[in-house]
């Protein structure tokens, strides 16, 4: 695999020297496309790593070549919006259901019939029109550090992060980051607005230190800066890795009520995709060969649940035990961000770092 810009030189050279040829001609703007059988032109919001093996894995396997242009959710949809019928993108990959479900509602993502697919992955993490499916899972839950939290007051939903004991002993992302609008929008979902609104209202007032990234919440936790709040699981998952003594444990939220929040790694195949059947071909090995436990997997590689039911867990993970799900289909994730965002702001919950 390699980034978008270090594509095929021999095709790069002929295109730029068809373009310097077309430009004396006609200064009409022609964008530059790789494009051929080799080759899938991916947006990514992954954000571990530019390359990761298992694309690197998936070109050894079938000589077709990723090209990945990464950012974030937000960033890479108004992209796609943008360049309409001139994007490069084949294929989208973001880390919500929400983001690429808001591009399946604009009519921009194939729709595909994939019985590989429908065979492999279940029909809660896909969308039922076949326009994205879930590649991994990811669940968002809370966060603790034994040293400094007594037994009797560990939280086990996210509205105990809301009780006045956790005043100035809290982490947790910033309100601009798609995680804490997907959860908040969730919460809406499960809760009402008004319920919403009293949990998100009482984790503001608790002055938590917002801090833009789960690792440096775990590690900030670790080193006692705050006690206790939110990060996805694999955050902890890849600290445990490296570090089995890394002190903070997970609790699975919502046991008793909802089930914890669970997102996915989805991705879409674009309607104007020039490469459509080579990036079909990357969803469907993604959803089967790709899917597992190792570096080389696209959950293993990141400590992610496989969204494929066949496909093993790493054993780290698979040791913070066995959780129940919010139930909510995948494709409902999208539909509360723009409300959850407005909440967040009416809260005053902090929209950058402390
Ligand atoms: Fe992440």
């Amino acid at each position: 695999m390699q980034l978008l810009s270090y594509g095929s030189r021999p095709l790069l050279l002929m295109v730029v020297v068809l373009l310097t040829a077309a430009c004396a001609i006609q200064p009409i703007p022609v964008p530059v496309v790789e494009s051929g059988p080799q080759v899938v032109n991916v947006y990514s919001a992954r954000h571990y790593g530019a390359v990761e093996e298992v694309m690197e894995r998936f070109t050894a396997e079938t000589g077709i070549e990723v090209l990945i242009s990464q950012g974030s959710d937000q960033s890479l949809i108004e992209r796609v919006k943008a360049e309409g019928a001139q994007t490069p993108a084949d294929a989208i990959i973001t880390i919500n259901a929400g983001s690429v479900q808001l591009l399946a509602d604009e009519g921009l993502l194939a729709t595909v019939d994939s019985s590989v697919i429908q065979e492999a992955i279940p029909d809660t993490l896909r969308d039922p029109e076949g326009q994205w499916v879930g590649l991994s899972q990811r669940v968002r839950t809370l966060m603790y550090n034994p040293a400094n939290v007594a037994e009797d007051e560990i939280p086990t939903t996210y509205a105990d992060l809301a009780e006045p004991n956790w005043q100035g002993r809290l982490c947790l992302r910033p309100a601009s980051h798609i995680y804490t609008i997907a959860l908040t929008a969730s919460i809406i979902a499960n809760e009402g607005i008004e319920e919403a609104e009293r949990i998100v209202q009482g984790w503001a007032d608790n002055n938590p230190i917002y801090i833009n990234s789960d690792t440096r919440i775990l590690e900030t936790m670790a080193a006692g800066g705050c006690d206790a709040g939110l990060t996805n699981h694999y955050y902890l998952g890849r600290l445990v890795s490296e570090n089995p003594d890394f002190p903070i444990q997970p609790v699975w939220a919502n046991q008793e009520s909802t089930g914890v929040h669970r997102n996915v790694v989805a991705m879409g195949v674009l309607e104007v995709a020039r490469n459509k059947q080579n990036a079909i071909t990357l969803m469907e090995w993604l959803a089967t060969e790709g899917q597992g436990a190792t570096s080389d997997t696209l959950p293993g590689g990141n400590f992610e649940f496989p969204a494929n039911p066949a496909a093993e867990a790493n054993p780290i993970i698979v040791g913070f035990g066995e959780w129940q799900v919010d139930p909510m289909p995948m494709a409902e994730y999208g539909r509360n961000q723009a409300e959850a965002l407005q909440l967040l702001e009416r809260t005053g919950y902090g929209f950058s770092e402390n």
